[in-house]
């Protein structure tokens, strides 16, 4: 099978697993991180552009949050569909590699991305959930797991350990501060730091207007 058919085959794997799911990790997130993905790799020339959309559509095949916090689940379910396309054993490692260290793992967790291909990856993954985009699928998440907006009694915290971040119950705009608002930190290519740049500002100055409304101020 050749390239171009693998990402539209997998495409239509992802497009149909993902429709219609409602906590912020939908098939239009899978989406727009495939376009992100080739707009940073178009400036960033070096990376392997089809390891780069492969490793896009597959970075959530399994995410931990719903895997009762199993890291391993999504590089066996990358690693069987990828067997089933009898894809190369050397791409399949590639792709693993990229699923099993995209996700943020709390404020004080260092990343661990080696490869440039999973770098614009994660980096493409981390803008979706900056910006307008972000704050709309923190609260959208927020509402699937029954999580207030907000309560100025409950204070963020910083996780320094992957259990902690887990465990974690709290509230929507905590999430700005333990890790929305940090993501410019975690970037890892020029490209995806500009654009960041706009999206952190738009941040900011929606949790101004927030804490206003909040207050009841007109
Ligand atoms: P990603 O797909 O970007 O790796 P996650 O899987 O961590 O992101 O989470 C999916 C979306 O839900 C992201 O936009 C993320 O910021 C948001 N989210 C994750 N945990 C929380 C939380 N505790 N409260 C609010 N939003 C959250
Ligand atoms: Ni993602």
């Amino acid at each position: 099978m050749g390239n171009d058919q693998i990402i539209s085959r997998t495409r239509v794997f992802i497009e149909n697993k993902f429709s219609g799911e409602g906590s912020g990790h939908d098939w239009w997130h899978i989406y727009r991180v495939w376009k992100l993905s080739i707009l940073i790799n178009e400036t960033e020339k070096s990376a392997d552009k089809f390891i780069v959309e492969l490793g896009a559509l597959l970075h959530d095949i399994a995410d931990w949050k719903f895997h009762k916090g199993d890291l391993e689940a999504g590089p066996k379910a990358a690693s069987e569909w990828l067997t089933s396309l009898k894809v190369k054993e050397e791409v399949i490692k590639q792709i693993t590699d990229i699923v099993g260290n995209v996700n943020y793992k709390g404020a004080g967790v260092k990343p661990s991305m080696t490869s440039l291909e999973g770098q614009i990856v994660s980096d493409a993954d981390k803008l979706d959930a900056m910006g307008a985009i972000g704050i709309a699928r923190a609260f959208a998440y927020g509402g699937s797991t029954d999580q207030p907006l907000y309560d100025p009694n409950v204070k963020p915290v910083m996780h320094k350990t992957f259990e902690e971040y887990k465990m974690n119950k709290s509230h929507s705009i905590n999430h700005f501060y333990e890790k929305l608002l940090l993501l410019q930190g975690h970037l890892y290519t020029n490209t995806a730091k500009d654009i960041a740049l706009q999206r952190h500002r738009f941040m900011e100055d929606y949790l101004k207007e927030f804490y206003k409304e909040w207050e009841g101020q007109a």
